[in-house]
């Protein structure tokens, strides 16, 4: 060996949180062709790019097991909102809905809960999954992403009509979309049996849909028929698909919807605890009490209080309460939810104890389920995993850091199956997020809410900095990810 050890980038000093909840170590962390080549003291190495750490946790980027960020990733690179949280990948495709494959726009309009991710239906053009997949390659983003496909895509791009079950012939044709998405690399399926596109689509129908997955190693992830009064039968229905295919199953944003069913979740983790002794269960929890979704009236009586993330026809009442809009029109409620629609909302309607128990739990990752399009978005989406870092873990000392730590990185990294993600290992691709464990908090609320968090330095995304001196570098190393059973 003769002169000096180089590197790409090396991290130095820093104060290592590695993904695996083992407790802290100081390091410097080298890095070479976007991988962590060696962690240890590097005194003596060189490298093109020094990042100083000093006082600062290196952490593994953070991955968002929840997100609606398909059409963001091609139409922000930069993804911003997740970028400046230290998230370095993302989980797209959740709650059934998917830009692959698109439907064709009905009658000019998308239909809800797909206007989550784009109201004007131009982004709907993406004919499979291979289509999507390579445009996003194409023309990467600054962040990873692994893509689920959604069930309620297939549907509204298969059925002519959605209030009924799907006949035989246009189950195969959805199980011929999921398998054409897995063999393409989607990591699984999700469905949204809540909402009522896909609320008639019965147990078998979804199975049979989503066979496939059996076959590819796939995940079943689902936002639940039911999270209020019947959970636990959604969550039966739930672990019995998993078994029934094989595959493991993730349970999406967590939560115990309204004042009767408020301090359930000791007996739906209870459930959980008792289904992972039999079969792989995941899920995910934002750390907010507030939900948000399109605007549906049948959500107002579970809430105690409504505000308006955007409508269609009133784009002048994003970020106000609905009483004031009802008051504004001089209509009731319901006449008012009916005037604005297609709309978003945010609602109250979860007890912070459940969330602080579901945050706990030992399966649980955290995933954002933020809204990039809202005109006023619930504040998840800028504001999750540095809350929970700050607000969480240092002021309510709910867990230690690196167990909030691990919960948006290794343990979302094993549950998805993204190998060489999640940690900061020697060999593992160098997503690296450097932060201020004093100061990281989130900023955004629900008046500011798309405030950007504080106390994020510097965040690396395979090898380059994609996230420095408070905004995106333009680095765009952003990978389509696959998973690995
Ligand atoms: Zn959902
Ligand atoms: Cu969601």
């Amino acid at each position: 060996m003769s002169g000096n050890e180089h590197f790409d980038l090396i991290v130095r000093n820093a104060t290592i949180i590695d993904g695996t909840r083992a407790p802290r170590c100081r390091g410097d962390i080298g890095v070479r062709s976007g991988k962590i080549t060696q962690i240890g003291v590097l005194e003596k190495a060189i490298a093109d790019t020094e990042v100083d750490a000093s006082g600062l946790i290196a952490a593994p980027g953070f991955i968002d097991a929840h997100t609606h960020d398909d059409r963001l990733l091609l139409s922000d690179p930069d993804v911003t909102p997740k970028l400046s949280q230290g998230v370095t990948t993302v989980i797209t495709g959740n709650c059934g809905i998917s830009l692959a494959h698109s439907p064709a726009p009905q009658h000019g309009a998308v239909t809800p809960p797909l206007d989550l991710l784009d109201s004007d239906g131009h982004w709907f053009r993406f004919p499979a999954f291979r289509a999507y997949r390579e445009e996003l390659e194409a023309r990467p983003a600054a962040i990873n992403a692994a893509c689920l496909v959604g069930h309620t895509t297939f549907r509204v791009a298969t059925m002519d009509r959605l209030d009924r079950a799907a006949t035989q012939a246009e189950i195969a044709r959805m199980r011929e979309m999921a398998r054409e998405s897995l063999a393409a690399g989607a990591i699984g399926v999700s469905t949204g049996t809540a909402y009522p596109p896909a609320a008639c689509a019965p147990t078998g129908e979804i199975v049979e849909v989503c066979r496939p997955l059996s076959e590819f190693g796939g995940l079943y992830v689902t936002h639940m028929r039911n999270e209020d009064d019947h959970i636990t039968e959604s969550m039966e229905e739930t672990f019995g698909i998993g078994r029934t295919l094989g595959v493991p199953v993730v349970i999406s944003h967590h939560k115990c919807v309204g004042a009767p069913n408020h301090g359930r979740s000791p007996e739906t983790l209870a459930l959980i605890e008792k289904a992972l002794r039999a079969q792989p269960v995941g899920l995910d929890c934002y750390p907010y009490i507030a939900s948000s979704t399109v605007l549906r009236y049948d959500r107002l009586e579970q809430s105690s209080r409504v505000i308006i993330t955007w409508s269609k026809p009133h784009p002048e009442f994003s970020g106000v309460d609905l009483d004031e809009v009802a008051r504004r029109l001089q209509i009731s409620k319901a006449d008012a939810v009916e005037k604005i629609k297609p709309a978003g909302a945010i609602y109250f309607m979860l007890d912070e104890n459940d969330v602080q128990r579901i945050l706990k739990f030992d399966a649980t990752m955290i995933g954002s389920d933020g809204l990039p399009h809202d005109a006023k978005p619930h504040p998840r989406l800028w504001g999750t995993f540095p809350r929970v870092l700050g607000h969480y873990s240092r002021e309510l000392k709910l867990f230690p850091l690196e167990t909030a730590v691990y919960k948006m990185t290794g343990l979302t990294a094993k549950t998805f199956g993204l190998q060489g993600r999640g940690v900061l290992q020697e060999g593992a691709h160098a997503d690296i997020t450097i932060f201020d464990a004093g100061t990281v908090i989130d900023a955004a609320d629900f008046e500011h809410s798309t405030r950007p968090a504080r106390g994020i330095a510097t965040v690396i995304v395979n090898g380059d900095i994609a996230w420095r001196d408070g905004k995106p570098t333009g680095a765009r190393q952003g990978r389509v990810l696959q998973r690995s059973a």
